[in-house]
């Protein structure tokens, strides 16, 4: 079924190489993903609408799409212990594997990067079924992480070849979510350069924001982070780097715990976040505490705004502004018992920055964390 697609369309933007039409799913390898899906549909709200495994002819490993407005997560579990799921697993515990990027070309995609450096994990490969046929190629990106070029331009079925569409969930609870903001990636010291580098030769995208450990530093530890974005914006990975504090950073932490770099958060985008949180609360997900003296501060910080700040402050809200408006922003504890990856949900009112007046009290609050954890 599966076999290379040899044609090779013509470059139709000179000056992108790489035209992505946004992020098309995220896969996490986990250890159980029938739990996991449950988790993510009953407390992040997301519907389970396909399945593959062994009832569909799947022997090795068992995935679950989910969705929620244009948010897809597939998550994929090994069925047997000799497989690159299960060695994924057992190394860093449940994370991101890939990145899937939505392309009208996936050869193309795959042509363009590997011919400016990228480590190919996978050539184009088209798989087909009767809803018609997808084009996939993947590609090395820090750590054991990939990003998977994924072209569904002739297919009209629910997701990929091969999974059974689910047509009614009854488990998930809706909470508004409506696409990814952004996903970050935590690397080693000294390394953030090299992979703002590799987005911006192997994959053509710019700089977009910069913070240095004097932006992001707290009494204790530091970070520095540099966020890069494709041609249209409409992809935005940040990439964080530790730096030198007088305690264990957050970024170090993570690195211990994934025994690596990995995406350390996916920033998930609300049209009304004061009701997507509380939702999410009411779910079962646990947010990060802000302390009072935050919001007394808030208003003369960043000036008017329409949210009622005690229901900012009762719900742990963080709002920044700048130039062209504000936006609002809250972070989840780690969703696994690994300090690993986490969750942000992010309100745009104009603002298009990262929440740079936050991080001081972002960092304090991680921080709380990590020493009840014992790793600070
Ligand atoms: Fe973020």
């Amino acid at each position: 079924m599966a076999m290379p697609t040899q044609n090779l369309s013509p470059q139709t933007n000179a000056t992108d190489f790489l035209p992505l039409k946004g992020t098309d799913h995220v896969e996490f390898y986990v250890g159980n993903a029938r739990q996991a899906a449950y988790f993510y549909r009953a407390a992040f709200g997301m519907s389970l609408v396909a399945y593959s495994g062994p009832e569909t002819g799947q022997r090795d490993h068992a995935s679950y799409v989910l969705q929620q407005g244009k948010v897809r997560f597939v998550l994929t579990t090994a069925l047997r212990p000799d497989s690159d799921i299960a060695r994924h697993v057992q190394l860093h515990g449940d994370g991101v594997r890939a990145i899937a990027l939505w392309v009208d070309d996936a050869h193309q995609a795959w042509l363009e990067t590997t011919r400016r450096g990228a480590q190919s994990v996978q050539e184009p490969t088209e798989y087909s079924d009767e809803y018609g046929r997808v084009t996939i190629a993947s590609i090395a990106t820090y750590g054991d992480t990939i990003h998977t070029f994924i072209d569904r331009g002739h297919y009209t079925g629910t997701f990929f070849p091969g999974y059974q569409t689910i047509t009614h969930d009854p488990i998930a609870r809706p909470v508004g979510l409506l696409h990814i903001d952004h996903m970050v990636g935590n690397v080693g010291w000294n390394a953030m350069n090299q992979w703002v580098d590799f987005y911006a030769n192997v994959m053509g995208f710019s700089l977009y924001q910069h913070f240095d450990d004097k932006d992001i530093s707290t009494e204790y530890s530091a970070l520095m982070s540099k966020v890069m974005a494709n041609g249209n914006g409409y992809v935005k990975f940040p990439i964080n780097e530790p730096a030198e504090g007088r305690r264990k950073s957050q970024i170090e932490e993570y690195l211990d715990f994934y025994q690596g770099p990995g995406v350390q958060h996916i920033a998930l985008a609300t049209s009304d976040i004061l009701a997507t949180v509380s939702a999410l609360q009411r779910q079962g997900i646990d947010f990060l505490t802000i302390p009072h003296s935050y919001y007394t501060e808030l208003q003369s910080r960043v000036g008017k705004i329409d949210e009622p700040v005690e229901e900012l402050e009762r719900l742990g809200i963080l709002v920044d502004r700048d130039d062209e408006g504000y936006m609002l922003q809250i972070f989840t504890r780690p969703v696994e018992d690994r300090p690993t990856l986490f969750y942000e949900i992010i309100q745009r009112k104009g603002s298009r920055s990262f929440g740079k007046g936050n991080f001081k009290a972002l960092f304090e609050a991680i921080e709380r964390e990590q020493a009840l954890r014992g790793n600070l």
